[in-house]
């Protein structure tokens, strides 16, 4: 297909998008598992989540802050509200870009009961000043707030209960040294693996009451990214179809057929990652490219490449990170369909640095 004739869909309406979208949000509520015994995967995860909660309850305490990151769409805010109910605590959810001044986190903290679990989102984006009033909160549970300007200005510590800190960021490398290391666990959410995600798909649809065979769930699973957001956003639309098109029921036929009339192909990848590679190969030889560059002749932001489109596209071998930049692996030629490269992108720069 020509790149030009085709339209550019903006990131954030992709149906295979990781990230949170409006349509999303009364789904995800009834799908949502409410407690660590109900969720599908990420075993590691659960179990030192399982252990950190069972001790801090028989020590009467709140649970340490927790430091949940990895990409969007694998669910953070969804284990900070099991964290909440575990405990038997209220959530309070919020976010990074949110909290705009010092005034406006202090209000939150001093809000909250003994206990509770704040959750704050996209915690990399905090500004500096508000970042600094949290490093007390963490720690003492106390904020220092300023009285006055000038020579008469004093400051004042108001204490807060004790309370939790779940923090989630898409960005790690992001996160400055002094708020990361006031965490007592940091915990890394991957990509789920197949079986998980045919387990998710089918408890959404029992959740959702949709007929599926086992082939469907496994055939809508597959082309969900790993992600069980997207999974639960595919599942809707592929119901759609199945009662439209066909005789109600999920099957892997429907769920193809439904999923490439929404551009998304076998791997689940659709139009804008197949942009991603396809520039990459075709204007910039399979790489190394560097990452505004690819931007640039993609019409994406950097960032949005870096925390939506990257990760899975890596996690499937189709691109590298290198210090140079980004290259196209053989796996990203095959996909796309084209001839192989005469020298294995990834070698170049090897094959470079020794010229
Ligand atoms: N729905 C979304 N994520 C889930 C998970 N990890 N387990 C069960 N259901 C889910």
């Amino acid at each position: 297909m020509n790149d030009a004739a085709s339209p550019t869909i903006p990131s954030a309406d992709r149906v295979v998008s990781p990230r949170s979208r409006t349509e999303d949000a009364h789904l995800e509520r009834s799908l949502r598992p409410r407690r660590l015994a109900e969720y599908i995967g990420q075993e590691r995860v659960k179990a030192s989540l399982s252990i950190f909660i069972e001790a801090a309850m028989a020590r009467g305490e709140p649970l340490d802050h927790v430091l949940l990151y990895g990409p969007p769409g694998l669910g953070k805010t969804t284990l900070a509200a099991i964290i909440a109910a575990e405990m038997g605590v209220s959530l309070r959810i919020t976010s990074g870009p949110a909290i705009e001044r010092q005034g406006d986190l202090v209000s939150i903290l001093t809000n909250l009961k003994p206990g509770d679990v704040l959750f704050i989102d996209e915690i990399h984006r905090l500004n500096r000043v508000v970042e600094e009033v949290l490093y007390s909160a963490m720690e003492d549970f106390a904020v220092d707030i300023v009285l006055g300007k000038g020579p008469a200005a004093r400051t004042m510590r108001i204490n807060l209960p004790k309370f939790t800190l779940v923090g989630a960021t898409t960005r790690l490398a992001l996160l400055t040294g002094p708020l990361r290391d006031r965490f007592g666990a940091v915990l890394r959410l991957d990509f789920y693996d197949l079986p998980s995600m045919e387990e998710i798909v089918a408890r959404s649809a029992d959740v959702l009451a949709v007929p599926i065979s086992p082939e469907g769930a496994s055939a809508v699973a597959s082309r969900s990214r790993g992600t069980p957001r997207v999974a639960n956003r595919l599942l809707k639309r592929v119901r759609d179809y199945a009662e439209v098109r066909g005789e109600g029921t999920i099957t892997p036929e429907l769920a193809a057929d439904a999923l490439s009339m929404l551009d998304v192909d076998a791997l689940g990848l659709d139009d804008v990652d197949r942009r991603i590679l396809r520039a990459i190969v075709d204007k910039f030889d399979g790489g190394p490219v560097g990452i505004d560059t690819l931007a640039a002749a993609t019409s994406e932001e950097s960032d949005t490449i870096m925390d939506v489109y990257e990760p899975y596209l890596i996690q499937l071998g189709f691109l590298q990170r290198t210090p140079r930049g980004r290259v196209a692996t053989r796996g990203a030629y095959h996909h796309l369909g084209g001839p192989l490269p005469a020298i294995e992108p990834a070698q170049r720069t090897l094959f470079d640095a020794a010229k």
